[in-house]
């Protein structure tokens, strides 16, 4: 286990700390899911022909622990991660974990390794669960052996540079997934196609890219990891759940924040080049990105700077409010948090 006192807990970033244990459950098609509990962290093994290393069989979630003003550990909505892991292993043909495992699992994980968690200047507890097919199967098939896993890992901003600005590109050159594939799932896969434009984009100095939708050029889709809204006088939008993107958390809890604690009509909608370029705000939104302002939009080699001050932009309120709830600072008028210890 690595050292707490190796940990610099003050610049946290977002990187995989190695901490004290995991959380780990298995399938086989004799005897279904057995769980193992809790291990101690670190590496695991598979079939070199397992399907997640040959075809991509897996999926994960991602969640936060807080350790909050009432000097409480809690978490956000997990039940909604429960329900999207469901939904995900659906698509990836992986067996649905029994009622109530995955809750459990969070919540030992994060009991086991409370040491871990950051206090509220420095971050929070980032949660991964994953699972995979770890079993051997040669044709592109449904594996017959599945492993479960939640680990943990105390993390700070998710961009580099903190709450900057974001520089972003529209990318006319790559799509993120096709309509009616596993966008809406959290599957590995759906990753892995962003490193190249990712990779492309940072080299020349840009800090995010934002997708067009495959189907339909006009519109757009969302960023590598997080989701875009786009504000314009009154009016907030973002795309619907429309088959390619991620039904996020951090995205539902924006809609309602909005809509109801800073009256903003709120739409689930194609969201098209020209709304994204005019906005008056654009931001992103996902569990590791939080709330993430974008300074400006790049498309064809014109350049969108947005002009409103951060400090009193609308992105800045709806941020500060989620977080507000998230460590207790104020009442949460939603019950989005739980207690987990
Ligand atoms: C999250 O926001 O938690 C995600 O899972 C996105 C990620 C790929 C960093």
């Amino acid at each position: 286990m690595m050292n707490k006192k190796d940990i610099d807990w003050d610049n946290l970033g977002f990187y995989a700390h190695e901490t004290k244990s995991m959380f780990k459950a298995i399938y086989t098609a004799e005897e279904k899911w057995q769980v193992e509990g809790l291990i101690p962290y670190g590496d695991v093994s598979m079939s070199p022909a397992s399907t997640i290393l040959n075809y991509g069989q897996g999926i994960f979630e991602g969640t936060k622990a807080y350790r909050t003003s009432k000097d409480r550990v809690v978490g956000f909505r997990i039940e909604e991660n429960a329900a999207r892991f469901a939904s995900s292993s659906e698509r990836l043909c992986i067996p649905q974990l029994p009622e109530g495992l995955f809750l459990n699992a969070v919540q030992e994980v994060v009991k086991d390794n409370s040491d871990f968690l950051p206090t509220q200047d420095q971050g929070s507890l980032y949660i991964r669960p994953l699972a995979y097919g770890d079993g051997p199967m040669l044709g592109v098939k449904a594996s017959n052996n599945y492993t479960f896993l939640v680990y943990a890992t105390p993390v700070g901003s998710y961009f580099k540079s903190g709450l900057k600005m974001l520089d972003t590109i529209l990318t006319d050159k790559y799509h993120r997934i096709a309509t009616k594939s596993i966008g809406f799932a959290k599957a590995v896969g759906n990753y892995a196609g962003t490193l190249l434009p990712y990779k492309e984009i940072t080299m020349d100095g840009f800090d995010e890219v934002i997708f067009l939708n495959s189907s339909d050029e006009n519109i757009i889709d969302e960023a590598r990891s997080a989701n875009v809204f786009v504000l314009k006088g009154n009016v907030l939008k973002t795309p619907a759940l429309q088959g390619s993107i991620l039904p996020g958390i951090t995205r539902d809890s924006t809609i309602k924040v909005a809509r109801e604690l800073f009256d903003l009509e709120v739409y689930e909608e194609d969201v098209t080049v020209e709304d994204l370029l005019n906005g008056d705000e654009v931001f992103f939104t996902g569990t590791a990105a939080v709330v993430a302002p974008a300074g400006s939009i790049n498309y064809k080699n014109n350049k969108v700077q947005f002009e409103t001050d951060y400090n009193a932009s609308m992105t800045k309120k709806i941020r500060d409010k989620l977080i507000d709830i998230q460590y207790e600072n104020i009442e949460d008028p939603f019950g989005w948090v739980v207690p987990l210890k």
